[in-house]
């Protein structure tokens, strides 16, 4: 089984959210499924995806990478790291240090290259929170974007936001050398940029007007993103339906199409899988938030993946293909 493409970055504007929960647990099913997964904690300011996986304090991370290409004396590669769960290597952001999440933008484009160039079926990407060009850019390189929020609607507008931000972003990296459109659409490089320019209706009549032979590469760039969602810290069944509030903003003001994941509920099982540093889907893989992740699997795989754990070893009791959406 493999998607269409390998690199799935999740992100979403806030932080605490669940990102980092969640796309641990992903990696470990999409793991225990049989594919050679890895994954990237690209929260480099403030990174802690290893203390999800029970990794205390990562030897190699991307600081090795910066110094070193990411190898040892010996000239062997380091940086991807055991993770004690078969098929599963992990990337570490590599700790807190002052100044480690403003790397610079040659760091940043050698980061991408790298994690591009990595062998595997799935690499996951764990970003941080915030808006800022560092973030969305490591979130564009995926081929399948998901975007977690929780269902208060301040988590809502920032997920809207942070889609907007990635939107904006690839049509302004395709029209670089395009300066009257640069300064339509990216706001750094004009701060007095009418508020009306990020609703895709007045972009496109600007641009129409501009650029007419352009308008159908922007509609291709709107048309090619289609983030999921997933709402993360479900109570009640109206928790789910907010994501729906999601959905339709992200069409109305910027015809993006969202395509709803799934969710996971609020749960102390989440919670005691953190304290004790041992993910969730390992634990009990037919617990309600497990099965909340393996539903959000299937949705992104177009298959139905179901987990059981017996004698202390987990199987995969079912993988039904629903679709043609991926290949064997
Ligand atoms: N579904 C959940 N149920 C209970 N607690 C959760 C859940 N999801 C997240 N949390 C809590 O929120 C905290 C932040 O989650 P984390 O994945 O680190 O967020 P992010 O990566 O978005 O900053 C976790 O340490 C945990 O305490
Ligand atoms: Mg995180």
């Amino acid at each position: 089984m493999s998607f269409k493409n390998k690199i799935i970055a999740i992100g979403g504007g806030k932080g605490g959210v669940g990102k980092s929960v969640i796309c641990a647990n992903m990696a470990v099913t999409l793991a225990l499924t049989g594919q050679r997964v890895l994954l990237v904690d690209a929260d480099f300011g403030a990174s802690s995806l290893h203390a999800l996986l029970g990794i205390r304090s990562p030897k190699y991370g991307f600081r090795e990478y910066f110094d070193h290409s990411g190898l040892d004396s010996n000239g062997e590669e380091v940086l991807l790291l055991d993770t004690g769960i078969p098929n599963l290597k992990f990337l570490s952001g590599a700790g807190d240090m002052p100044g480690s999440a403003d790397i610079n933008t040659k760091n940043q484009n050698k980061v991408i290259s790298y994690i591009r160039s990595l062998d595997a079926d799935h690499i996951l990407m764990d970003l941080g929170p915030g808006t800022n060009f560092h973030i969305i850019d490591y979130f564009n390189i995926g081929g399948e974007n998901i975007v977690v929020s929780t269902p208060e609607m301040t988590s809502i507008m920032k997920s809207f936001s942070f889609i907007k931000a990635a939107l904006f972003r690839r049509i302004s990296q395709e029209f670089k050398s395009s300066s009257d459109l640069q300064h339509l659409i990216d706001l750094s490089k004009n701060p007095g940029m009418a508020e009306d320019c990020f609703e895709i209706g007045s972009l496109r009549k600007k641009v129409e007007e501009m650029h007419p032979q352009q308008l159908e590469r922007v509609n291709e760039i709107i048309r090619g993103f289609q983030p999921g969602l997933v709402i993360n810290r479900v109570r009640r069944q109206k928790d789910i339906l907010m994501g729906d509030n999601l959905l339709k903003l992200a069409k109305k003001y910027l015809d993006v199409d969202v395509k709803f994941l799934g969710y996971l509920i609020e749960s102390d099982h989440v919670r005691d899988s953190i304290d004790e540093m041992r993910p969730f889907l390992i634990e009990d893989p037919q617990s309600k938030p497990s099965e909340n992740i393996q539903q959000i699997i299937s949705s992104l795989t177009h298959t139905n993946i179901h987990l059981v754990k017996k004698d202390d070893s987990i199987y995969v009791s079912q993988q039904i293909k629903l679709s043609s959406g991926w290949s064997q």
